[in-house]
């Protein structure tokens, strides 16, 4: 019998019948209620249906902590936020390559979330690097496709194991900010799969996010929020996604077309205009009321909760502190350690760099988190009874040349008399953030110039960077190491100094190439396209992909990363020779510390097709 209805229903399924799991309540529902609930009420909630006990939930800003605005729904200040801990942004936290690691992430920003009463968090960011000059790139994980899938579908699972909803974003060939509420991205189908389209297909499949936030783009000529290709097809049909489709903060476009096409739910709210259209094409009959019914089931599977999260809820904010430091200690890549220069010898220390003591750990936009406690290099070195002077170096609001001569000349003037000097230097945030993109890959002048200079007078340079994508660094070869920080939240600072001074071992591995020059980018010819499109012409050879398979040179790989201690491999075994296509195969090595600190490795496996029918 249990058998007889299983395959009834799967017979059903496959037919195109949808199940409907609230079917008896739509029933009661009228054609306007339906409609409205297929908006939001204001920025952050959506809709309630009180007659008939279907609650509003609040939604809000993701993905590296709680950006939770005033309950009333109106703000879109991002600064008059709730407080909540600043994590390490996604451009750090994949450089850990730790699946557990964001799993963790992701259960403690559920936790904050149940504390503050907010049902989905938007994020994670999962759109691919295409370009290093995307301003967004921080939120992002990776170039490669496989590394962003799984790190994404970590984090939501985290999340949702504490019964918060995520909202993976945006959905999809959302690669640049300029244009970004108008650019087509014209993008091969092969190239929108392989590239574009896996992370999204592997986390979804992995871990069934409750929402996908539909981008503003369009792709291939439609609106991420009307391409039935994109949606229906591929999300729903192929991925077999059960969750809601979301727009991005108002990608909706013709709202009908997007109904039929699967974007479920508008935000924030439209004022009603756009559930009139919907009630319109209804009575018209241009639009069947069954579709609306099926959209309508599917946002209450999101609405309506299987379980009640505590309302009293809380959560320690020291310990979550510790989490982010903890987190951003795993993230941050060793990229050159000359000499063993790194950790930090006895001697007098310089420190130079504003951003010493006026850190950049976090990026622009709605991602933007309003924490306390931040972490400075500055003032952990002195809590770890670290003595050493202080001097600017560069101005971070003012590049021009004659501020900043000044402030090189001290800085260089001091160096010469100290064992080691340590600079931070980075990107200041009008470089990089939601809303532009960079023009370059460098970092600004001043800093390239003071490091150049300093290294004249001092053999002992050594850089920390927080940036929240990759740069170039003309003066590599005269300084002694290089620790890379990204934006690594507001706890990054304390686990830097954790691990300048080798209480922890870097063990962080580079999720994007970085290259020599912005030219030797293919994507660079493209980027960011005219006013109306960007063609990826570049096809797959995004990241790695090109710069391996054309032999070009490159300033760090992708998977770069030292440590303080040595490692070697042995015992590589294969589970087999030779596989099918539908086979797994298990790769196994032994992995051994050969140095005289603790540490961790990450190991990687590239594979290829060596009879590929298709070119690779
Ligand atoms: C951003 C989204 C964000 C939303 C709500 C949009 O402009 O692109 O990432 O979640 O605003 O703040």
């Amino acid at each position: 019998m249990i058998w007889y209805i299983i395959n009834l229903l799967n017979i059903l399924i496959f037919m195109g019948v949808k199940i409907m799991k609230f079917k008896d309540l739509i029933g009661q529902m009228s054609l306007e209620e339906k409609a409205g609930l297929c908006s939001g009420k204001d920025m952050w909630h959506t809709k309630p249906v009180e007659r008939l006990g279907i609650p509003s939930f609040m939604m809000c800003d993701g993905p590296h902590g709680l950006r939770k605005q005033d309950e009333s729904g109106v703000s879109t200040n991002v600064d008059q936020s709730i407080d909540a801990i600043c994590f390490p942004t996604a451009a750090a936290t994949a450089c850990s390559w730790d699946k557990d690691l964001l799993y963790k992430l992701g259960e403690t920003i559920g936790e904050e979330a149940v504390a503050e009463r907010v049902s989905i968090v938007l994020g994670p960011g999962t759109n691919i690097k295409r370009s290093p000059l995307c301003g967004r790139n921080f939120e992002y994980f990776s170039e490669d496709p496989y590394l962003a899938g799984m790190l994404s579908a970590s984090f939501i699972n985290g999340v949702q194991s504490k019964n918060v909803g995520t909202s993976i974003k945006h959905y999809c060939a959302n690669n640049q900010e300029t244009y970004r509420m108008s650019i087509n991205a014209a993008v091969d189908e092969r190239t929108l799969r392989e590239i574009y389209l896996l992370p999204f297909e592997i986390a979804v499949k992995l871990s069934q996010p409750r929402t996908i936030m539909a981008s503003y783009n369009l792709i291939n000529d439609t609106y991420a929020t009307e391409n039935e290709f994109i949606l229906n097809k591929v999300l729903r049909d192929e991925w077999g996604f059960k969750g809601v489709v979301v727009s991005d903060w108002g990608a909706t476009n013709e709202r009908v077309k997007g109904i039929k096409a699967g974007h479920d739910l508008e935000m924030p709210s439209s004022g009603g205009m756009n559930d009139k259209l919907i009630v319109e094409a209804v009575k018209d009959g241009s639009l069947d009321e069954k579709t609306v019914d099926e959209t309508v089931d599917r946002i209450l599977q999101v609405t309506m909760p299987t379980a009640e999260n505590p309302s009293d809820a809380t959560y320690s904010k020291e310990e979550h502190y510790q989490i982010a430091k903890d987190i951003a200690s795993e993230c941050a890549v060793l990229l050159k350690n000359q000499d063993n220069a790194l950790p930090l010898k006895a001697g007098k220390v310089l420190l130079v760099g504003e951003l010493a003591v006026v850190p950049r750990f976090q990026g622009a936009g709605s991602s933007f988190i309003n924490c306390t406690k931040i972490s400075t290099v500055a003032e952990s070195l002195k809590e770890a009874g670290v003595e050493y002077e202080f001097t600017s170096g560069y101005d971070l609001d003012d590049e021009k040349p004659k501020k900043n001569l000044k402030l090189r000349k001290a800085a260089v003037e001091l160096a010469k008399n100290f064992d080691t000097v340590i600079v931070v230097s980075g990107l200041p945030g009008s470089y990089e953030a939601e809303g532009f993109d960079r023009k370059h890959i460098n970092l600004p002048e001043s800093h390239n110039l003071l490091i150049e200079e300093l290294s004249n007078v001092n053999n002992n340079i050594n850089v920390v960077l927080t940036m929240g994508a990759s740069v170039t660094m003309p003066w590599i070869d005269k300084v002694k190491s290089v620790l890379c920080m990204y934006l690594g939240g507001q706890a990054g600072a304390d686990a830097c100094v954790d691990l300048l001074l080798g209480k922890k071992n870097p063990s962080g591995k580079l999720a994007e190439t970085f290259a020599l020059s912005l030219d030797d980018i293919p994507s660079s010819q493209n980027f960011p396209g005219s006013r109306f499109s960007s063609e990826y012409r570049e096809g797959l050879y995004v990241g790695y992909r090109y710069f391996n398979t054309a032999n070009v040179p490159v300033l760090f790989p992708f998977g770069y990363g030292l440590s303080y201690t040595t490692f070697e491999y042995s015992n590589l075994k294969l589970s087999s020779s030779e596989i099918k296509d539908t086979d797994t195969l298990t790769v196994s090595v032994d992995v051994t510390n050969t140095g005289d600190v603790e540490g961790k490795e990450i190991v990687q496996l590239y594979v290829n097709d060596v009879k590929s029918t298709v070119y690779t």
